[in-house]
């Protein structure tokens, strides 16, 4: 059985209906303080089988002693944590809390358990600044210029230092690049609870009218056309890669860093021309100063990953925003409002039955809508 923390949130949703799918137990531990309870139901309905879920923080070191003992748990993928930029600087000591003490935490459960396979949802942002394009995992750490990013360092240094000191940890440094994108059926994707900070899911609300307009955050960058520069991954080829990663380490001891993106990178407005292609929507800009701490240019060599698991992403940026497009009109509240499990009260087998033919009603084409406005 593979534990995963933060297993209903955006990219932990899509890794457990890969590692379903792929025959895997999966118990889920998640506090849902930036998810749904909703997901795992549209996690059962798209793969066919239903995770055991947790309601519980990964700072409760009791409550991971007593999962570890009433749980088989063979390795665990660790994606709880809190991830936003800029409320990272308001509330350093909760970022820190959350991702190196929770961190921690769970590594000495693990531990104590005789639990030693680990991979970690890092992040591109341990490189800081750069110079070198593409960046392999061989490039010297930069200086991130946020707590969340030392956050994700420390919590890094923390795995990497346990699984030097003994034999038997097998640990997994996963730096994704920008994830984006949604499952294909639309059920899961990306459901920021406050405004966005990321590009795509600002864009999305924009174009949905939840937002005016899409402030391009500088011009000016030595790049192409002024614009940032970054390489945006498809959230299933990210999911993919963990059940690559978990494989490898059943056979790999000591501590392995892989790159999940695609190689290549894309500015702010080949994002906005390409979204406004897929989608045939409109997306009204205006141009603002840099924002503090964003870097020019980053992309990933992802040769590593390439030669060891065997893995590279393989759906292109039409297939992320076409995606991604489809979960924003299917969700346009996110999981807040639930119109495939509305009714808590029937019998589970007959919500099962309601949620596998409304997730087959979603995806069949969308005939009645304009089809210029939206993607089927
Ligand atoms: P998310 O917020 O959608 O998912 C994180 C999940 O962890 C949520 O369901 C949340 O409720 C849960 N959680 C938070 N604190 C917890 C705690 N103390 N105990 C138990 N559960 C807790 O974020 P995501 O985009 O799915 O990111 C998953 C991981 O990947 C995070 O660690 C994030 O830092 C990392 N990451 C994300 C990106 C990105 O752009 N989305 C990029 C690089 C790395
Ligand atoms: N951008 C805009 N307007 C917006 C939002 C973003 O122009 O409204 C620009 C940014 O300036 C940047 C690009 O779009 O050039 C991408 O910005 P994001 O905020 O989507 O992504 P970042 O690369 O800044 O950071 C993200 C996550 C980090 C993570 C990093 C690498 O927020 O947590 O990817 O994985 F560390």
């Amino acid at each position: 059985m593979i534990l995963v923390t933060g297993g209903v949130g955006y990219i932990g949703a899509h890794i457990c209906v890969e590692l379903l799918s792929d025959g895997n137990d999966v118990l889920i531990l998640d506090n849902l303080c930036n998810s749904s309870r909703i997901t795992v139901e549209r996690i059962t309905v798209l793969a066919g089988a239903r995770p055991s879920f947790i309601e519980g923080d990964v700072r409760n070191r009791p409550l991971l002693e007593r999962i570890f003992t009433d749980y088989p748990i063979d390795a665990v993928v660790h994606c709880a944590g809190l991830k936003a930029v800029g409320e990272s600087v308001r509330e350093p000591l909760r970022y820190f809390e959350t991702n190196v003490s929770g961190s921690v935490n769970l590594c000495q459960a693990m531990a104590d358990a005789g639990v030693h396979t680990l991979l970690f949802s890092s992040s591109a942002t341990v490189y800081g600044e750069c110079v070198q394009m593409p960046i392999d995992e061989s490039c010297v750490l930069g200086q991130p210029t946020n707590p969340y990013g030392h956050s994700k360092l420390m919590a890094e240094n923390v795995m990497g230092s346990i699984a030097r000191s003994d034999p038997r940890w097998s640990v997994g440094l996963l730096r994704y690049f920008n994830p984006i994108g949604a499952h294909p059926s639309g059920l899961l994707g990306e459901a920021p609870t406050t405004a966005p900070n990321n590009l795509l899911p600002y864009l999305l609300q924009v174009a949905t009218g939840q937002q005016k307009e899409l402030s391009i955050f500088g011009d000016d960058y030595p790049t192409p056309d002024g614009t940032g520069v970054r390489d945006y991954i498809h959230v299933m080829d990210l999911a993919g890669g963990h059940l690559k990663a978990l494989d490898y380490l059943q056979r790999n001891s000591g501590v392995h860093t892989w790159n999940l993106g695609t190689g290549r990178g894309y500015s702010v407005l080949e994002m906005v021309n390409a979204f406004e292609r897929v989608s045939g929507m409109n997306i009204p800009l205006k141009t603002t100063p840099r924002r503090n701490g964003d870097i020019a240019q980053c992309w990933a060599d992802p040769g590593k990953a390439a030669r060891e698991l065997s893995w590279c992403a393989t759906r292109n940026l039409d297939e992320m925003l076409r995606d991604a497009w489809r979960w924003q009109c299917q969700n346009p509240h996110g999981y807040e409002v639930d119109n495939l499990y509305p009714n808590t009260s029937e019998p589970e087998d007959v919500t099962m039955i309601r949620l596998v033919r409304s997730a087959d009603a979603l995806f069949r084409p969308n005939t009645t809508r304009d089809a210029n406005k939206t993607i089927t």
